[in-house]
This record gives structure tokens, C-alpha cells and sequence, in this order.
């Protein structure tokens, strides 16, 4: 009978936007109604209250901030399923204290953010996006000894802030530079020293000694600010400063004074302390590349994150335990999913 069509449960599901076909396939599959937000921008926060309510899935991202007024307004919900790795737009002990478990989609994007991190470094060192502004603005004249002169990226030292999958991945991607590998993390990290002879230090050591340092913490109310003022004032005159990470994590109007001031050499930003906003004075800044939070932003791999997310919420829909579940501790109270 392995041809005869699955049983859809009766469940509710909201994706809060469009996410590859694939993955709303799955859904669809699996359950009796999926309502997906296609609109280009995020849904309003009274959008937002409103359609998450009767639910019994929801698939988010990064966008929607699902907190306690939230997971009210979604009482009875089954899951949620976040499409990105980092989940510090969810209220996770809220969410556990209402029994409600949440998930995330690590390990498929590594790679994608991990690249993104080396287009950010090459471009900030080898200047390519003003260099870029110029050629296509008809300013390219004539090639001149002294046009857009950057720095070496070779044989320099990568400073690595949190050395988890991503800051592993971007600091295996140096290999090809020779570069000198440091890293800071709570926790050794055996691959970076056995594979780069990688040694792991306190941030301020970090921070003074490297070239290019590149951030890859999750966002924590440890990590708020890690870099600010102070830490900006540790670093060469000659460093920059990427970060892929969230945007929290650095002060940024301490980088764009420090920017401003030549007290660093140049940043490139994926990500940013108030997201869509950029603080005052950023992007009048020729030092910076921004990029507008597409770290992950590969067909592949954004087509892998949403059928994790999806995976995930129709194991939680089946009141199953959801493969990347990031608070586990909700199954070990008692729930009760009805059929
Ligand atoms: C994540 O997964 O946390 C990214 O920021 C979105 O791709």
C-alpha cells in the first residue's frame, strides 16, 4: 500500500515567509492547512499576533521576534520551527515554559556563511566594492601605481571569535593564505590546532594581535557588545573586522567612530545592531562593505535550511521530538499532543 496517499494531519501551520517550494511541499503534505506570508517584507507585529493565533506550527525566521506576547497569542501551539541557525529572536524559556519545543537549522549553512565571511575579508583588504563604484561610475581613467592600494591577506594572522562550526570553517578557508590561525572560544577546539597549529587565546591577545578578526558567536546576553569601544582600541591601526554573526555583538557606533577615526582599518558587516537600520554615519564610510544579512543566501543552502525547518515542524506536529530541537528539556515535561 506504499503508493496510497498519507493521511494529512488537521493542523494549522504559518510560514511567515517565502521559503523555497520544497519545503512548502512537505508541509503541504503533511498538513491540512499551510499558510504561507508571501509578501516581500516581514509581517507587522499586529500581523503577526494575528495570524499566529490557532495555529499549531509555526515556521519563522529571524524577522519575527516570538516572544511572550507572542507564544500567548499562539496558545496551543505545537512547535516552532525557526529557518536560521541562530535563535535569539526567540523567547526559548518562554516558549519552554509553555511546553512548546523550538528549532533551528544548524550545520547546512556553515559553508555558505563561512564563504560569506571570505568575500567580506577580501573585499574590505583588496578594497573591491569602492574600486567597483569606481570603475562603473567612468572614473577609470588610466591605471595608476597608487589606485586603491590594499592589504596583504597572505601569510597575516585571522583572529576567530567564537570558534564553533562556522568560525572552524572560516578558519580552515586561511589555509590557502598561510595564514596564522587564533582563536577565541570557552572551550578548546582540537581540528584548528591539530589541522593550523591554531592557538587559542583571551580576546584582548586576540584582538591586539591580529589582522583580520572575524566574529562567529551566537548572540547572548554574554556576547552583547563583546566588541565595543574598549576592544576596538585593542586592534591594529592596519586590522578589520568582519562580522556574520548577529550585530549586536559589536557596539556599532563605537565601530563607526573607530572607522571614522582610522583607529581600525575597515570592517565588512553582514549584520547589524538594529536590523534593517544602519547607525548614523555607517554607510557614509568608504572603509565598510555591508551586505544586508545574506550570509547563508545560497540557493542550496537555503533550500537545505527550510526543509530542516520543515522536518522539524512536522515532527513536532506529530508530537514527535524534533531533530534539531533546541530545548530539549520540553520533552521531559509532560505533553500532550492531541491526534
Ligand atoms: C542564521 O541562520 O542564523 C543566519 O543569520 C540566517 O541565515
Amino acid at each position: 500500500m506504499g503508493n496510497r496517499p498519507r493521511r494529512k494531519m488537521k493542523r494549522s501551520v504559518l510560514v511567515t515567509r517565502e521559503i523555497p517550494r520544497e519545503a512548502v511541499e512537505l508541509l503541504r503534505g503533511n498538513c491540512e492547512t499551510v499558510e504561507v506570508h508571501r509578501a516581500e517584507r516581514p509581517l507587522t507585529r499586529q500581523e503577526l499576533l494575528e495570524k499566529v493565533r490557532g495555529r499549531d506550527g509555526i515556521l519563522c525566521c529571524l524577522t519575527e521576534r516570538i516572544d511572550s506576547e507572542v507564544l500567548d497569542a499562539a496558545r496551543g501551539v505545537k512547535g516552532i520551527a525557526n529557518l536560521a541557525v541562530g535563535y535569539d529572536n526567540i523567547d526559548v524559556r518562554g516558549a519552554t515554559e509553555r511546553g512548546v519545543p523550538v528549532s533551528n537549522t544548524p550545520g547546512v549553512l556553515t559553508d555558505a556563511t563561512a564563504d560569506r565571511a571570505w568575500a567580506l575579508l577580501l573585499s574590505v583588504a583588496r578594497r573591491v566594492v569602492e574600486a567597483d563604484r569606481f570603475t562603473r561610475g567612468g572614473r577609470f581613467q588610466a591605471w595608476g601605481p597608487m589606485m586603491f592600494l590594499g592589504a596583504d591577506v597572505a601569510k597575516k594572522t585571522l583572529g576567530i571569535i567564537g570558534a564553533g562550526r562556522i568560525g572552524t570553517a572560516v578558519a580552515l578557508r586561511s589555509r590557502g593564505f598561510e595564514m596564522k590561525v587564533l582563536y577565541n572560544d570557552p572551550a578548546p577546539n582540537p581540528v584548528l590546532e591539530e589541522q593550523l597549529s591554531a592557538r587559542r587565546v583571551g580576546l584582548d591577545e586576540l584582538l591586539r594581535e591580529s589582522d583580520f578578526v572575524s566574529i562567529h558567536v551566537s548572540l547572548t546576553p554574554e556576547t552583547r557588545h563583546l566588541i565595543g569601544d574598549r576592544e576596538l582600541r585593542l586592534m591594529k591601526s592596519s586590522a578589520c573586522l568582519m562580522n556574520t554573526s548577529r550585530g549586536p555583538v559589536i557596539d556599532e557606533k563605537a565601530l563607526v567612530e573607530a572607522l571614522e577615526k582610522r583607529q581600525i582599518a575597515g570592517a565588512g558587516l553582514d549584520v547589524y545592531e538594529d536590523e534593517p537600520c544602519l547607525t548614523r554615519g555607517l554607510a557614509k564610510l568608504d572603509n565598510v562593505v555591508l551586505l544586508p544579512h545574506i550570509g547563508s543566501a545560497t540557493v542550496a543552502t537555503r533550500t537545505k535550511m527550510a526543509m530542516m525547518a520543515a522536518e522539524n515542524l512536522v515532527a513536532m506536529l506529530k508530537g514527535e521530538r524534533a531533530p534539531n530541537c533546541v530545548n530539549p528539556e520540553v520533552y521531559h515535561r509532560s505533553r500532550q499532543v492531541e491526534p
